[in-house]
């Protein structure tokens, strides 16, 4: 058996019609090795029932605090056996409860007592979704370190079309296997990420930036942390929710001057740097320290007229994935360091990316479209080509941002060992 054959997969099922489809997570996840175990609430077993899963599973169900009384503690016992826990289909109720920390039945006391990785797939209403305290919640469980699952848009059991859909059961089933592969792989290592924009403002309430939203970055930092490395992550401003984790230090930044303070900063200590911030390019020439007043950037007009016109001077920004290269060059970073940029591109992919390999002296680059609407900025997927001063150009094929994390550290991991 291999290793992620013998984890244990525990499955927290809430009262909503995707209940059903937790049968096939179920059976899915035995087929490919894992002792499922489940846990499920009163609601749950209106729509489908415990002895369906104890047979799909070959395990005892839960459904009660004190189902044993000979037993051990019930969520005690789960909640440690568990390398991974799914709550899912998980009710606008069960995030509340989560988020309030409320141990009022088995699943929730559980889910408390746990400390592994969880994840939790949102199925309700599109209204329910919507509304501000379960959004509110969802963020605060985020924030905490859990995998919000979703949800998909689509076609609801309450006859609406919207948002609240459980994801697919392959998706579930993907976001299961990817917690647990774990690995020691970058163990005693240091990857050094940069993620998200940069701003340049150019008075105390106007910015220039880009849509960088950050998780690109921030699903690389997730990917080498289950490979066991110390991360750095040097953040720009993003709302997205960063992971918890002791291994991870995040140095929070906002221009490109503070992003290239922390990363020459941090660089010396690292083996790898992931360069996948969004970095402005140019700044404005001048930060005025008071509100710029409507008129006083533009061109001038004739007397009497409106002015129609505004303009601003920008200048260039350093590039600090060119800087990061000149110091690998001059052998001023650690032996054996790698050194990853990104290139995002609207046309002319191959061209420019030959450009970037020959003047950034990294040894890889990460080419993604973002004249796309489906991948590459603010998206949850991407598609990407890598290719390397080696020669190597090989395709990621569109797939969660994760997965691409996870197949770009692969790739750089290996052709660098
Ligand atoms: O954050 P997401 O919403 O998930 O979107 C992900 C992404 C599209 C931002 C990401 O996949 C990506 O492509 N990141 C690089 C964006 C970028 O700035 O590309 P570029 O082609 O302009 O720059 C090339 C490389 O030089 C990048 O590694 C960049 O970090 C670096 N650079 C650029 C300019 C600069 N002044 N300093 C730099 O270090």
């Amino acid at each position: 058996m291999t290793e992620a054959k013998q984890k244990t997969v525990l499955l927290g099922i809430c009262g909503g019609i995707a209940a059903y489809k937790m049968c096939d997570v179920a059976r899915q996840l035995v087929r490919g090795g894992y002792r499922v175990k489940v846990v499920m609430t009163k609601h749950a077993q209106e729509f489908v029932g415990a002895a369906t899963f104890r047979s799909l599973t070959g395990n005892p169900v839960a459904t009660q605090l004190f189902d044993d009384p000979h037993a051990p503690i019930n969520h005690i016992s789960l909640a440690q056996e568990a390398d991974v826990f799914l709550i899912a289909p998980a009710t606008a109720n069960i995030i509340a409860k989560l988020a309030q920390g409320r141990a009022g039945d088995l699943l929730t006391t559980t889910a408390l007592a746990y400390q592994g990785p969880l994840l939790v797939a949102p199925a309700m209403n599109t209204q329910m979704y919507l509304d501000p305290a379960t959004q509110t919640n969802m963020a605060l469980l985020q924030a905490r370190g859990v995998e919000i699952i979703g949800p998909a848009s689509g076609e609801l059991a309450c006859g609406i079309s919207g948002a609240g859909r459980m994801v697919a059961v392959a998706d579930l089933r993907t976001a299961v296997e990817e917690s647990v592969q774990t690995s020691t792989s970058l163990a005693g290592t240091t990857v050094l990420i940069s993620a998200g924009p940069t701003q340049e403002y150019f008075d105390p309430v106007r910015y220039l930036t880009n849509r960088s939203s950050g998780k690109m970055g921030l699903a690389l930092a997730r990917a080498a942390l289950r490979r066991g490395a110390k991360v750095v992550l040097v953040l720009g401003p993003v709302t997205e929710a960063v992971p918890v984790n002791n291994r991870l230090q995040r140095i929070d930044v906002v221009s490109t001057e503070d992003m290239r303070a922390a990363m020459l900063q941090a660089a010396p200590d690292a083996d790898l740097i992931l360069c996948a911030a969004a970095v402005a390019d140019y700044k404005p020439s001048e930060t005025s320290l008071a509100k710029i007043k409507k008129y006083s950037l533009s061109a001038s007009a004739p007397e009497g007229d409106a002015p129609q016109r505004v303009s601003i001077d920008f200048s260039f920004n350093p590039d600090i994935l060119a800087e990061l290269g000149q110091l690998k060059a001059k052998g001023v970073l650690k032996d054996g360091m790698t050194l990853v940029g990104f290139a995002a591109e609207t046309d002319n992919l191959d061209k420019n990316v030959q450009k970037k390999l020959a003047s950034k002296g990294a040894d890889f680059i990460v080419a993604n479209d973002v004249s796309r609407a489906d991948i590459g900025f603010e998206s949850d997927e991407n598609e990407a080509r890598i290719f390397s001063q080696q020669g190597m150009d090989e395709l990621l094929p569109k797939a969660s941002k994760i997965q691409v994390a996870q197949q770009i550290l692969d790739l750089v991991c290996s052709s660098s060992a």
